[in-house]
């Protein structure tokens, strides 16, 4: 059950944060979560750093979330995750209180939409809904039921879909990951 008053407050990730975040990633994913799709969009690819956010409690991470540039087709949309609660403080409300802070703060940007792969009874709690089979594309295998979506700008989801590719390059360190984006000759 929910705390009535919550102890733990949301705030913008630091640098300093960065090593526990790895941690509770570490420990919630384990070492198999590089080999995910959505792994493949972050290759090289700096996270919106904005948009990360932390949970803490009396100066202890309780909870992280991190938001990824991704494009969908020709559009600039973000892929939510990882998004990670300490085992021990799971079922408080802080894994959704850090995404609705992320959401709020991503429909003051220019992206169009979030996406994510995930457990749709969970994220449905947020805003997310599936999306139609086929729609959008990504790298590597995918269970459809888990693509979801939530529109930032009024019906972007009706008519976003292709394939989903890194936005851009910011350490050019792997060259087998999803395609860039490329964009329209001029
Ligand atoms: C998923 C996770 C972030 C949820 O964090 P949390 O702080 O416990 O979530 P909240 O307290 O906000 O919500 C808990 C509620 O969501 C439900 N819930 C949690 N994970 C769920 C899932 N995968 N599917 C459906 N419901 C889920 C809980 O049963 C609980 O329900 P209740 O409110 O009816 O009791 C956390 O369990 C976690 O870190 N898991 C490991 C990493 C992971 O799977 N991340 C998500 C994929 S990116």
């Amino acid at each position: 059950m929910n705390d009535a008053v919550p102890a733990w407050q949301i705030r913008a990730e630091r640098a300093e944060d960065s090593a526990l975040i790895e941690a509770l990633n570490q420990t919630s994913f384990g070492p198999g979560r590089f080999a995910k799709s959505a792994y493949r969009l972050r290759e090289g690819v700096m996270c919106e750093s904005a948009l990360g956010l932390v949970a803490v409690e009396g100066g202890i991470l309780r909870g992280s979330v991190r938001f990824w540039p991704i494009m969908v087709g020709d559009e600039k949309s973000l892929l939510l995750g990882p998004l990670a609660v300490q085992p021990d403080q799971r079922g408080r409300g802080i894994g959704i209180a850090l995404m609705k802070r992320g959401i709020e703060l991503a429909r003051a940007t220019d992206y169009h939409s979030i996406l994510l792969i995930g457990d749709e009874p969970y994220y449905v709690r947020v805003g997310f809904a599936r999306l139609p089979p086929g729609r959008v594309r990504f790298p590597g295998p995918v269970d459809p039921a888990r693509i979801l979506g939530l529109s930032l700008k009024q019906g972007a989801l009706l008519t976003q879909s292709g394939d989903v590719r890194r936005a851009r390059i910011d350490v050019p360190f792997c060259a087998d990951g999803a395609p860039l984006f490329a964009a329209p000759a001029a």
